[in-house]
């Protein structure tokens, strides 16, 4: 499974980037306003630090729109995933990008009938919104396992990207189904590495070590 960080926020980029974690980094309107900057300067700042596929969100609606900014968001970098909302216009703008050899992440899927329209328009990445799907009451990994499952029977090379995550459980429930990627907030990210038995027995590791009073040297 490939983890992508969810956040347009350089410092949580560049700790994780170093410990290796982040094979890639989505970003949304949202998580740029967020950031404070602008969207330009932000997302090559994001290119100058990730080496993987970096999704850049369009904010037009109409598919002139999509693609001229697609156009601006493109030249930012080589590895810029173009992200289009999954509407019509979204999946024409996916259609003609991915004709130029561009990468597409259609984004705000919460179907897997929205996933199968993306696949067939040729998306590198379809990113259903988990978490956000759960807030309704409703399963949101039900939906990924749907699309894995759609994926697999017509061999589409669109990768699975579980997006809204929002729990390592999450994180545990997309790996188990075969989601190709995960995009995690930094927090989530971080927290997958934690468990109380780990501390627990390295504290008492050390206690035992302490009392032979040797040293490696
Ligand atoms: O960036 C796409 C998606 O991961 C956003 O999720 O629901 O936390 O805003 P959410």
């Amino acid at each position: 499974m490939k983890f992508f960080v969810d956040t347009a926020d350089l410092k949580e980029i560049e700790e994780l980037n170093d410990l290796g974690l982040v094979d890639g980094v989505t970003t949304n309107p949202s998580l740029i306003m967020k950031s404070g900057g602008k969207i330009l300067d932000v997302t090559k700042q994001i290119c100058d630090i990730v080496k993987g596929p970096v999704s850049a969100e369009v904010t037009a609606t109409d598919y002139d729109g999509m693609m001229k900014q697609a156009k601006v968001l493109a030249g930012i970098a080589e590895n810029i995933a173009i992200k289009v909302p999954l509407t019509m216009d979204g999946l024409k703008a996916c259609r003609a990008l991915r004709a130029q050899g561009r990468m597409v992440n259609v984004t705000l899927c919460f179907s897997a009938t929205q996933a199968l329209l993306a696949a067939k328009a040729g998306a590198t990445f379809i990113s259903p919104f988990v978490g956000r799907v759960d807030d309704m009451a409703d399963d949101g990994m039900e939906i990924v396992s749907e699309i894995r499952t759609i994926y697999d029977n017509y061999d589409f090379k669109t990768e699975i990207l579980a997006a809204s995550i929002r729990t390592v459980n999450h994180v545990k429930q997309a790996a188990l189904i075969g989601a190709d990627v995960a995009t995690v907030p930094a927090k989530i990210l971080k927290a997958l590495y934690q468990h109380p038995l780990t501390d627990k027995g390295l504290e008492s590791f050390l206690a035992d070590w302490k009392k032979t009073g040797q040293t490696i040297a």
